[in-house]
């Protein structure tokens, strides 16, 4: 299935998330090899992108999120898209994630650090940069002001935007920040 079908199948958040994911794509460079995790797993929108762009994507949030965002049937849009079988599924925290480091080559977050509990970030931030390999990334896409209007029509209670550089540049990592038409993306490489 090409991009637009997914979109017909699964909804309209695809679109973005394929739209969004294609300019950090672009930066990143990644082997069709690579292995990418997909930080806060939510509607499956995100890892069905990279699903559908060839990669393995493991993906996964905390079992005891309760949020409206959390314990979707992600499973079911994965089917419809036609890439379940390059998804795995484990539930994990990122602030404690319990895979070795230099895991993987890309470490995603998208709409997902400003629904994780502020006094975890830096953390969470500390440990994708541990699961990532030397030269590969971390990328975390936020929503733009005009995209929380148009996600705030329908969940007045969605949070603000979180800005990743709060607790990246501690950690004295690279930034380049890509300007989307609904997230704005922050991308950090592990120099190793
Ligand atoms: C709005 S959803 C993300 C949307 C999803 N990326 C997509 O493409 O459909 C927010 C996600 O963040 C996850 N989350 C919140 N706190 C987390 C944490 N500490 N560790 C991992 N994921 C977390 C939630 O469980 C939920 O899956």
């Amino acid at each position: 299935m090409n991009i637009e079908e997914i979109g017909r199948a699964i909804g309209p958040m695809f679109g973005i998330c394929a739209s969004e994911g294609g300019r950090a794509l672009d930066v990143l460079g990644l082997d069709a090899s690579a292995k990418v995790l997909d930080v806060g797993t939510g509607n499956g929108n995100f890892a069905i992108y990279l699903a559908s762009q060839g990669f393995e994507v493991l993906t996964g949030e905390p079992s005891t999120d309760t949020s409206t965002y959390a314990g979707k049937d992600w499973e079911h849009n994965a089917r419809l898209a036609g890439v379940r079988e390059r998804i795995r599924f484990q539930a994990f925290d990122a602030s404690d994630m319990s895979f070795a480091e230099a895991a993987f080559d890309a470490v995603c977050f998208f709409g997902v650090l400003h629904h994780i509990d502020e006094a975890k970030r830096a953390a969470v931030c500390r440990e994708a940069l541990r699961v990532v390999k030397p030269g590969g990334a971390v990328v975390f896409f936020e929503p733009t002001p005009a995209m929380l209007e148009k996600i705030w029509v329908d969940d007045p209670t969605h949070p603000l935007a979180a800005d990743p550089a709060v607790y990246m540049k501690p950690l004295a990592v690279d930034e380049v920040r890509v300007q989307g038409d609904f997230m704005d993306i922050f991308i950090y490489r592990n120099a190793g």
